[in-house]
């Protein structure tokens, strides 16, 4: 990392107030939940202020510009263009676009990881009334294995829906390569990216995705409620409606005359968005997603890999603890999950400490993003080490 980087994180570092010494709290649970920021809370802060004394109209032209920006910002995060992405209110809404959009009939089937977050399960089983089945794909040492997946296609399946990074253990799977293998046997592949977006860098044509979905409120470190789509733009027409918005047409934001019935659907992924906007969210979401490219997503994962690498040469110098991540390079993340016999205690005394981390499957989930520096590290490995 280059001097300039470091201190542009420094400089960063001091936007987020949970990283206040003075509050005692080391947070290491990106994963989970990311904090907000100082400029993502005022954005927050000043709508409620403006909703006070502004004019609605002026209001809709202020929320849309955002809107148009978080679709730009939402293009340069994935290499995409702005027409292909969408705000939407969390993982699950994209995962149900893909699931309820996809033009799939009785018969047909769905691939499915056997450890996936259940967002990405449930969409995809209630289709089963529709005669359409999942097929789970069978993990290998709890990472999904390519193997399994050549030897679970078949001739009805249609679709493969996939984590870019599981959430238990910070898997990355190698996405071009399986969207390679999608585009082989004609299937759709849909991809449930909240654990990446925001610190593995991905462009979507690179891994031939037809339908990304992630929440925002993760590592893309905005408010509960907020996320964003992407769907290929030749897929487009041939998705079906899941729903209709009345904002999935251009109104010009003259809503004064709006006995208009025929209007045609926007020529872009923003007419599978959902209206009225939350508009509080969205000026959040701008200002979340400007911090994040500002200072680049490859820069940030170098910045958390840099991080974990300190904790990871901790944890193999002690016999007492397993690391349960991958650490080969192209599967590694910012996720790292280890653990030990007594894991739980373990886990409860960095809770004690106020290190904020999480328990999943087994393993102790570590979690830094690029607010967090060494001394975080440092203060998890002291704690570990049964100081305080
Ligand atoms: C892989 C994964 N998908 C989805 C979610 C959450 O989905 P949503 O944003 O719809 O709440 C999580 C965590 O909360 C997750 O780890």
């Amino acid at each position: 990392m280059t001097k300039s980087k470091d201190s542009e994180f420094l400089k960063i570092r001091k936007l987020f107030p949970v990283t206040d010494r003075k509050k005692g709290i080391t947070y290491l649970n990106s994963a989970s939940t990311g904090p907000l920021c100082r400029p993502v809370k005022d954005a927050l802060y000043n709508y409620y202020e403006m909703t006070q004394y502004l004019e609605k109209s002026a209001i809709d032209h202020l929320a849309f510009a955002s809107l148009d920006n978080i679709r730009k910002q939402g293009a340069l995060l994935l290499g995409a263009h702005s027409d292909e992405i969408g705000f939407g209110f969390s993982t699950t809404y994209g995962l149900n676009i893909a699931a309820f959009g996809l033009p799939l009939k009785s018969g047909d089937e769905v691939l499915l990881s056997d450890i996936e977050f259940p967002a990405n399960v449930y969409p995809w089983l209630a289709l089963n009334e529709r005669g359409i089945r999942v097929k789970f794909v069978k993990s290998v040492n709890r990472r999904f294995n390519l193997e399994n997946l050549r030897k679970a296609i078949g001739k009805r399946s249609k679709v493969l829906s996939l984590s870019f990074v599981q959430f238990f253990n910070g898997f990355k799977n190698d996405l071009p390569e399986i969207g390679r293998i999608c585009r082989e046997h004609d299937i759709y592949f849909i991809v449930d990216g909240i654990q990446g977006c925001g610190n593995e860098p991905l462009k979507m044509n690179d891994a031939n995705i037809d339908i990304f979905a992630s929440g925002a409120q993760k590592w893309l470190l905005s408010p509960l409620g907020t996320g964003i789509f992407y769907i290929r733009r030749e897929l487009q027409d041939k998705l079906r409606f899941p729903f209709a918005s009345w904002l999935s047409v251009d109104w010009k934001l003259n809503f004064t005359d709006l006995f208009h019935y025929d209007l045609p659907f926007f020529d872009a992924a923003r007419r599978f968005e959902m209206g009225t906007y939350p508009y509080a969210h969205v000026f959040a979401l701008e200002k979340a997603l400007e911090l994040i490219n500002s200072l680049g997503v490859r820069h940030i994962q170098r910045h958390n890999c840099a991080l974990l690498d300190e904790l990871i040469y901790y944890l193999n110098s002690e016999r007492q603890f397993r690391i349960t991540s991958s650490l080969e390079e192209k599967h590694r993340s910012s996720i790292l999950a280890f653990t030990c016999d007594n894991a739980r205690e373990i886990h409860k005394e960095v809770v004690r400490n106020k290190i904020i981390a999480s328990f999943r499957e087994g393993s102790i989930r570590v979690s830094p993003h690029l607010f967090n520096n060494q001394s975080d590290i440092r203060r998890l490995i002291r704690v570990l080490q049964g100081k305080k």
